[in-house]
């Protein structure tokens, strides 16, 4: 079959090739989908898209019109494929629900680590042949409470993980498993609740209506003052303005980011030449509490060949007529 892959990575393109081992012919596009690229997809059954196409409404209509009868997400997330435009115009959708939630959970722990521990400032230091440790102290997590909003598959790699480091586990989901609270003592709570009483709080719910802006002025107010927010789930979820405004003002400690709710057009691709003038981002990296990286808690060896194996395992499904689990 054939396939065009919009945001075709360098590093995911050996991956997707080796998985299809010349079952579909696939032809990577650098260019992410959108209404001007949509019809790039001429003569293409399905298209692979990449979590900052836009796959809206107007964007599948194009797609359709082009030919295209199935659209593979090669993510987790599909907040930007708008499922219902797609099922009344009869276009398939999968996406790839698990891959690794180890990679997104161990990137989380990673930035909590760093923060705490003030790594990309010892770095900045040391290189600089400053060696003083006056401004690097952190705290011990053992004995700390952390929060996890969304105690899903990464949520619960996250839990997992701090439980081994002797932390107290606070835990808000709609849809609680218990096995977290049985297994590691994790307790469920409002997430009023868990937001007055965590020392560090983790973002790990999907991108949707309800979870819009889940975290906002309102919330941060009722922090714990210093508290260490993190968010590897989707920019969205967080009103970045408010956590800049709490980062400002001390109520928030420290602020690690993998996502940003702006980050499309700027994750994935090489700004250097062409600085992007988003102030928001600007004085968020002014803060020597924040640290941020782009969009790459996935990035695991692992991870990118699950993806790229589901990812072509949905195409081959569809085209043979056979089911496929992932299909939303
Ligand atoms: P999951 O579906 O296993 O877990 C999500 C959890 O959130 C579920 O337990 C669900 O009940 C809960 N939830 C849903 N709506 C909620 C609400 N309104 N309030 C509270 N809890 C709610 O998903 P998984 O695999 O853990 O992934 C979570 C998210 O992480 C994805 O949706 C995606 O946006 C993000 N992600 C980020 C990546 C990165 O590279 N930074 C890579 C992969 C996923």
């Amino acid at each position: 079959m054939h396939v065009t892959v919009f945001s075709a990575h360098a590093f995911e393109q050996d991956y997707l090739t080796q998985s299809a081992q010349g079952q579909h012919e696939l032809r990577f596009l650098d260019a992410p989908l959108s209404l001007e690229t949509a019809k790039q997809a001429q003569g293409s059954q399905a298209v692979a898209v990449f979590t900052n196409d836009d796959a809206s409404a107007p964007v599948l209509e194009q797609l359709h019109a082009a030919g295209v009868r199935y659209v593979a997400a090669r993510a987790a997330g599909y907040d930007n494929v708008d499922l219902a435009a797609a099922h009344r115009l009869g276009i398939r959708v999968a996406n790839v629900p698990i891959y690794s939630p180890y990679a997104i959970g161990e990137h989380t722990v990673a930035l909590i680590l760093a923060l705490n521990r003030r790594l990309h400032l010892a770095d900045q230091q040391l290189r600089a042949n400053d060696f003083r440790l006056d401004n690097l102290i952190g705290f011990d997590l053992h004995g700390k409470t952390v929060g996890i909003i969304g105690c899903g598959r990464i949520g619960g790699v996250v839990a997992r993980i701090m439980h081994g480091f002797g932390c107290q586990l606070l835990g808000y989901d709609v849809a609680p498993d218990v096995m977290l609270s049985t297994e590691l003592g994790l307790t469920y709570t409002t997430l009023e609740d868990l937001c007055a009483r965590a020392d560090v709080i983790t973002l790990h719910t999907p991108l949707n209506g309800h979870t819009h802006y889940l975290i906002n002025q309102e919330l941060l107010a009722q922090m714990k003052p210093g508290v260490m927010l993190i968010n590897t789930g989707r920019g969205g979820v967080l009103n970045t303005q408010d956590a800049l405004a709490a980062m400002q003002s001390g109520q928030l400690g420290y602020l690690g980011l993998d996502v940003y709710e702006h980050e499309k057009g700027l994750f994935f691709n090489d700004r250097t030449r062409d600085a992007p003038h988003d102030e928001t981002f600007a004085q968020l990296l002014a803060q020597p509490n924040v640290l941020i990286t782009g969009h790459q808690a996935f990035l695991t060896r692992e991870a990118l060949t699950n993806i790229a194996d589901a990812t072509i395992n949905s195409l081959t499904c569809w085209e043979s007529g056979q089911p496929s689990t992932t299909e939303l």
